[in-house]
């Protein structure tokens, strides 16, 4: 028998939840055995259920096309047979508040990609390299949904990993403002070019919601663990503009950035090459081994020679200089479906699995 976690895949159909059963083919950790997707989807094979809409360039794996797609709602059946959960759905937040947090009460673990919780005081949302220490808010959690071993952590808008991986690794130098332009690609948005035929030549200065979570999402990252959840931190100042751009896969932003103390380029560049968080001492299996790489040219970091940097789990940056309004300015990008959301989700599992906060049932 298989030593491995039993995982669930809720919202297994769609794009993100494709992109977790991809990434969990061969995880030496977790196995795939459920597949939950909404009542049209169920009882089908994966293979039947998902035919026509398989949206990865990579075939889909053979271990899951037999997997009965089961109802998400039926939440006793699907978490009866796996250790933990990661979620993906597309529905209303008030609905996803409910199942995810219906699903932690039988006991499991949720690692969801969905916003619905990301505000919720006593849930964890988390960037394994940088605030791995907001873990210790599941223990309140726990408390209110009355569960001794299930618990929703979360993951943040895939946008924020572009930027502050980056400003994080300048903490100590105390950033005080923050302006971004994030350049958004089309798969953040669950699309492909044959989707969406209207991004090709196309740029689209708005998507909605966008810009209030680029500028929130980082400052609760930043905040701290009280005994009523995560308090978020006051500083820094940030603004941001999105917009979505012609690109498949990959999330660049442009950033400008003003330091209670100014640090120079020297120390920023050495800060950036030895960054290292949790993940990295840990060993864990999805965690990249340079969390931040520096392109030294001009034309670099650029979407589609670099997303897939460390598995798609790095973030690159480049063009660093000083400025004539902020201290400095830079770019950095992360890939936007797996760092910025699946293959998050996947390294905060097995963090929290590290951490002992998920067990087999
Ligand atoms: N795309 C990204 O890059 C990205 C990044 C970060 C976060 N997210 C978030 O991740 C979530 C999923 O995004 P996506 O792009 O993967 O969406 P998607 O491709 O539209 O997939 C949605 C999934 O939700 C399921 N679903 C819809 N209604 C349901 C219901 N009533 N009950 C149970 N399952 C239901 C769908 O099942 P059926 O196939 O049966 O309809 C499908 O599996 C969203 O909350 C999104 O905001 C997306």
């Amino acid at each position: 028998m298989s030593s491995k976690l039993r995982a669930g895949i809720v919202g297994g159909t769609g794009m993100v939840g494709q992109r977790f059963i991809a990434l969990l083919e061969n995880h030496p950790w977790f196995q795939v055995t459920a597949i939950a997707a909404s009542a049209k989807s169920a009882g089908k094979t994966y293979e039947e259920s998902v035919s026509g809409r398989w949206k990865l360039s990579t075939p889909m794996p053979e271990a899951v096309k037999s997997i009965m797609v089961q109802d998400a709602s039926k939440v006793e059946e699907v978490a009866a047979d796996v250790d933990l959960i990661f979620c993906a759905v597309d529905m209303k937040k008030e609905e996803i508040k409910a199942l995810e947090e219906a699903y932690a009460r039988t006991g499991t673990p949720v690692i969801s990609n969905n916003s619905a919780h990301r505000w919720t005081p006593d849930v964890p949302m988390v960037i394994p390299e940088i605030n791995p220490e907001h873990l210790k808010v599941i223990a309140q959690q726990r408390k209110r949904l009355g569960t001794e071993t299930g618990f929703i952590a979360v993951k943040p808008n895939c946008s924020i990993q572009s930027y502050m991986p980056t400003m994080h690794a300048l903490h100590d130098f105390k950033p005080s403002k923050v302006v971004v332009t994030t350049y958004q690609a089309i798969s953040g948005a669950g699309k492909t070019f044959a989707d969406w035929p209207e991004m090709i030549d196309n740029v689209i200065p708005f998507i909605g919601g966008e810009e209030e979570k680029s500028e929130q999402e980082p400052l609760r990252i930043w905040g701290s663990v009280t005994d009523n959840g995560i308090v978020k931190s006051e500083q820094p100042v940030i603004t941001t503009q999105c917009i979505r751009v012609p690109v498949a896969d990959g999330h660049m932003a442009a950033v400008f950035a003003s330091f209670e103390q100014k640090p120079s380029k020297e120390e920023i560049l050495e800060r950036w090459s030895s960054f290292k968080g949790r993940p990295q001492e840990l060993g864990l299996p999805s965690a990249p081994k340079q969390f931040i790489t520096y392109f030294e040219e001009d034309n670099r970091p650029q979407t589609r020679l670099d997303r897939d940097i460390e598995n798609g789990m790095g973030i690159s940056a480049g063009r660093l200089r000083e400025d004539s309004l902020y201290d400095y300015k830079f770019v950095s990008l992360s890939h936007n479906t797996v760092r910025g959301a699946a293959g998050g989700a996947v390294l905060i599992a097995e963090l929290l699995k590290a951490e002992g906060y998920i067990q087999p049932k």
